[in-house]
């Protein structure tokens, strides 16, 4: 394994940086009565004060600029138990929403029922960022899933994985 100059090929760049796992969540919004989601692995939090979180989006995503014109977005944090809502949102074209039970969140964005966590934000800001977005919310209404289903769903090597939801025991 050695550091490299070299123009980095996409392959490997791909398969380098999934070694850094990471939780999913599926982001959602409405557009008048049309519900929006794509599957985001790309979320993490910004600032405390104000409270801002961001994504990253493909520049070709044909749910984005919907969301954009919405003007919010909820990001739903998804639970061990949701492989299949995950792969459900991954596919372009297919009706995303069929069999998913939600309801609106406070700014009027879809909420999938059973995710560990939701957060329901404004777009504050967005950034060009080589073929992505780098969109910025500012959270305005959260909440938890009651403890009982607080697995994460990992992502990790281009695989879902569980955790136990043990805290690593200090060496
Ligand atoms: C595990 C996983 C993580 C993903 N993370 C992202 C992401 O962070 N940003 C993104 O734009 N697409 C991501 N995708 C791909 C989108 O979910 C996928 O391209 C989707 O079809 C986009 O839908 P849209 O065209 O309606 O926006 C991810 C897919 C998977 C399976």
């Amino acid at each position: 394994m050695s550091l490299s100059c070299t123009a980095i090929e996409p392959s490997r760049f791909r398969e380098a940086l999934g070694h850094y796992a990471s939780g999913i969540t599926v982001v959602t919004s409405q557009l008048g009565t049309e519900p929006l989601g794509f599957t985001c692995q790309s979320f993490y939090s910004v600032s405390m004060s104000p409270p801002l979180v961001s994504f990253s989006v493909m520049s070709s995503s044909a749910s984005y600029p919907k969301i954009r014109e919405a003007g919010r977005f909820a990001v739903n944090v998804l639970s061990g138990e949701q492989v299949g809502i995950s792969n459900q949102f991954a596919r372009r074209g297919a009706d995303k929403w069929q069999g998913i039970d939600w309801r609106s969140s406070p700014l009027g964005n879809p909420l999938i029922s059973d995710s560990l966590l939701w957060l329901d934000c404004e777009i504050h800001a967005e950034y060009p960022a080589g073929d992505h977005l780098i969109v910025i919310g500012e959270v305005k209404a959260l909440d938890l899933h009651p403890v009982s289903l607080s697995r994460p769903l990992l992502y990790f090597k281009g695989q879902y994985c569980d955790v136990s939801g043990h805290p690593a025991l200090p060496v």
